[in-house]
């Protein structure tokens, strides 16, 4: 927990929670234990995902061994239970009803993520409900605690979710996006973990879809191409990326899920300036 990293999720909790006029102090259990919870799905992903760098230093499992990791990332999610467990008891029913079928949803998210390495065709369709599940619907079930915390109702909790959801989608891209063309500086992780694993990207569904068959096989092969380094695979796959333009497209769509946020954000039945740090966030986020 101390590694750091971006805290979006109790940021959006305790954001939604002010923007109903909630008390902050109240809402800091449910924005830990949503961070905990975060950090827990970060613990066992760099397992199934074979990464070795997290947040600027070696992963979990890549310094103390997989068994460590599984375990401590069990011992996190029963934490972020216990904490969960301090929200105002007139709300801790609902809370508990967000939290739950979300948290199996990530899981659920992960599961299709591993599933679709060895896929032979994914649609976009089918990565879009798999990143929903994994990554969105954590970041909606935050804003959405956050706002049952702050004392909104049913409808606006509903929209909040929705606005979190969208951009938990252009989050997602982003950081499929990124995960190519970023740096181990910027990101804390290695640069190109995706195309080793054989990841079903974004990137790597839109240039599936365009590419002359020749560079399909390259984008199919490369990652299992033992003569190849992983350098090489990276470069190999970025060149087919490209030549089709991926990195445009990826943008376009990340461009068009922001907006959406923003005018599910419009609809939500609060003076503007109390949407305005949530507009910000967003915002930065992107
Ligand atoms: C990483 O989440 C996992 C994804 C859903 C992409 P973050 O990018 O929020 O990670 P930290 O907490 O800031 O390190
Ligand atoms: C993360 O997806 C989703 C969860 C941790 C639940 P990624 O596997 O793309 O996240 P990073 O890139 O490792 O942070
Ligand atoms: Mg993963
Ligand atoms: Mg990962
Ligand atoms: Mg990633």
């Amino acid at each position: 927990m101390s590694g750091g990293g971006k805290r979006i999720r109790p940021t959006l909790l305790l954001l939604a929670c002010e923007a109903y006029g909630g008390n902050l102090q109240e809402a800091m259990p449910a924005a830990a234990a949503v961070e905990m919870f975060h950090n827990f799905t970060l613990l066992h992903d760099d397992i199934m995902d074979n990464a070795v760098v997290r947040r600027g230093k070696p992963s979990v499992f890549a310094k103390w061994g997989e068994n460590v990791a599984i375990l401590s990332g069990d011992a996190m999610m029963i934490y972020a239970y216990k904490l969960l467990s301090l929200v105002p008891e007139s709300k801790l029913a609902r809370i508990m009803d967000i939290f739950t079928p979300m948290a199996l949803q990530v899981c659920e998210g992960q599961q299709y993520d591993m599933d679709f390495e060895t896929c032979a065709k994914v649609s976009v369709v089918e990565y879009m409900r798999m990143i929903e599940l994994k990554t969105s619907v954590l970041l909606a079930g935050s804003a959405m605690i956050g706002a049952v915390l702050g004392g909104a109702n049913d409808e606006e909790c509903r929209k909040v979710y929705n606005y979190a959801l969208e951009l938990g989608l252009a989050f997602q891209l982003q950081d499929d996006l990124l995960d190519s063309y970023g740096t181990e500086e910027e990101l804390g992780k290695k640069i190109g973990g995706d195309i080793l694993e054989g990841k079903k990207t974004y990137l790597m569904l839109q240039a599936m879809s365009r590419a002359v068959e020749e560079d399909r096989e390259i984008l199919r092969k490369t990652h299992l191409d033992e003569s190849l380094s992983d350098d090489e695979k990276i470069a190999r796959v970025k060149e087919v990326y490209d030549r089709y333009d991926i990195q445009h497209t990826v943008e376009q769509q990340i461009s068009l899920r922001f907006d959406k946020a923003l005018s599910l954000l419009d609809t939500l039945e609060l003076p503007s300036e109390r949407k305005e740090h949530l507009r910000v966030f967003a915002q930065n986020l992107m």
